[in-house]
């Protein structure tokens, strides 16, 4: 059949500018992959509430489970959020039905994405991410295909998009923490529990995700040292300023002689520096190999439409028959790799 048929389970922020892009762009879509992409089924929790956008030719399913076991549909797009519940039950039902599975859901990944990247190769399905870290930069294809001929000594960035949106406004409007985190949920940039993205666990999940496809060790964030920007005052960013710094929360995994560090922190960043220049919700990642020397890409970290961006990307690849190993490696090399040493905070 030339029809690829989408579920989308959850059409909150993100699925819901999944549903607009898959229909702006249809044609465009179809163009470039020889394939029509339809909508056949949809969940999330209020069946009655208006996304905004016509989903009247998709099934609705209560159950994100019977969405993802659907014979009506060929892909499953995965967009609840949460590392255990609905998502993981969903995704894992999609993948042992041999349906390939799209999802920007860092949390599951970083906690489970070895046992489905097992679970898909056992069942020779896609499993897509690129919308998981950093929202619309395509970062994971950048590390996985574009710089397969690179050995990477370094991979850093902002990577969580309301932590920059805080700190940035925090700077430039002398506004208060609490404003701007409110304005960044309003905005549909947080996580649904935004501690996640403050304390530095949202960062230190793609961080995992990342490391791993740089390096080929295993998903570790449990490892990962965190310090988030929670305790981060307006006083402290002025502070910062009089010195000619910006306070950036950084994700950072490197090589080291005892293995591959990986740690979340506020940094001072020089104001002269290209990473001080990342303001608002944008995303930085520098990735630095062997072969390129150093590569940055910059762009939109979160939102509904940029990530759709990605998320859409993925599920192009797979309406053209495109199946990469997850994580850029055999899974049963990716299940024998080390783990990141052990971080620890030097002297507490
Ligand atoms: P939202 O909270 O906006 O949307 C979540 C959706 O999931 C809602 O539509 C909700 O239904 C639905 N849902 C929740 N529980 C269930 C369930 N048990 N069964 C069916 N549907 C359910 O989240 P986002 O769109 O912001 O995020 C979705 C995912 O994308 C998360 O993994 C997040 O980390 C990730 N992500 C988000 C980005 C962003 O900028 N927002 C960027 C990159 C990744 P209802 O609407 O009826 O309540
Ligand atoms: N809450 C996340 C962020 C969404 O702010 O970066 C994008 O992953």
């Amino acid at each position: 059949d030339k029809v690829l048929r989408v579920g989308i389970a959850g059409l909150g922020t993100v699925g819901a500018s999944v549903a607009r892009l898959l229909g702006a762009q249809a044609k465009d879509l179809a163009a470039r992959t020889g394939r029509a992409i339809r909508i056949a089924g949809v969940s999330a929790r209020d069946p009655g509430r208006d996304r905004g956008v016509d989903l009247s030719g998709a099934a609705f399913f209560a159950d994100p489970v019977a969405l993802a076991r659907s014979e009506d549909i060929d892909v499953f797009v995965e967009l609840i959020g949460g590392e255990e519940g609905a998502a993981r039950a969903s995704v894992t039902a999609a993948l042992q039905a041999g349906k390939s599975v799209v999802t920007a859901n860092k949390a599951l990944l970083a906690k489970h994405g070895l046992e489905l990247a097992q679970l898909a190769e056992q069942t020779h399905a896609a499993l897509a991410f690129e919308a998981s870290v950093a929202g619309g930069i395509p970062i994971v294809k950048t590390l996985r295909e574009g710089l397969a001929g690179n050995s990477v000594a370094r991979v850093y960035g902002i990577l969580n998009g309301t932590c920059n949106y805080i700190l940035s406004r925090m700077e430039l409007e002398g506004l208060s923490f609490a404003e701007c985190l409110a304005d960044a949920q309003k905005l549909g940039y947080a996580e649904a529990d935004p501690t996640f993205d403050i304390g530095g666990f949202d960062t230190a999940h793609k961080l995992a995700i990342l490391a791993s496809l740089a390096f080929g060790v295993k998903l570790d964030a449990d490892n990962i040292s965190i310090e988030g920007i929670q305790d981060i005052s307006l006083a402290d960013i002025k502070a910062a300023a009089e010195l000619g710094f910006r306070i950036k929360l950084l994700g950072v995994a490197q090589r080291t002689e005892h293995g591959v560090e990986q740690r979340v922190h506020p940094t001072m960043a020089p104001l002269s520096s290209p990473i001080a220049q990342v303001m608002g919700v944008t995303n930085a990642v520098t990735v630095d190999a062997d072969a390129v020397n150093e590569l940055t890409l910059v762009g939109p970290g979160a939102g509904g439409m940029a990530t759709a961006s990605a998320v859409v990307a993925d599920i192009a690849d797979i309406a053209r028959g495109i199946r990469s190993a997850p994580f850029g490696l055999p899974v049963a090399h990716l299940a024998a790799a080390e783990k990141s040493p052990m971080q620890r905070h030097e002297g507490g």
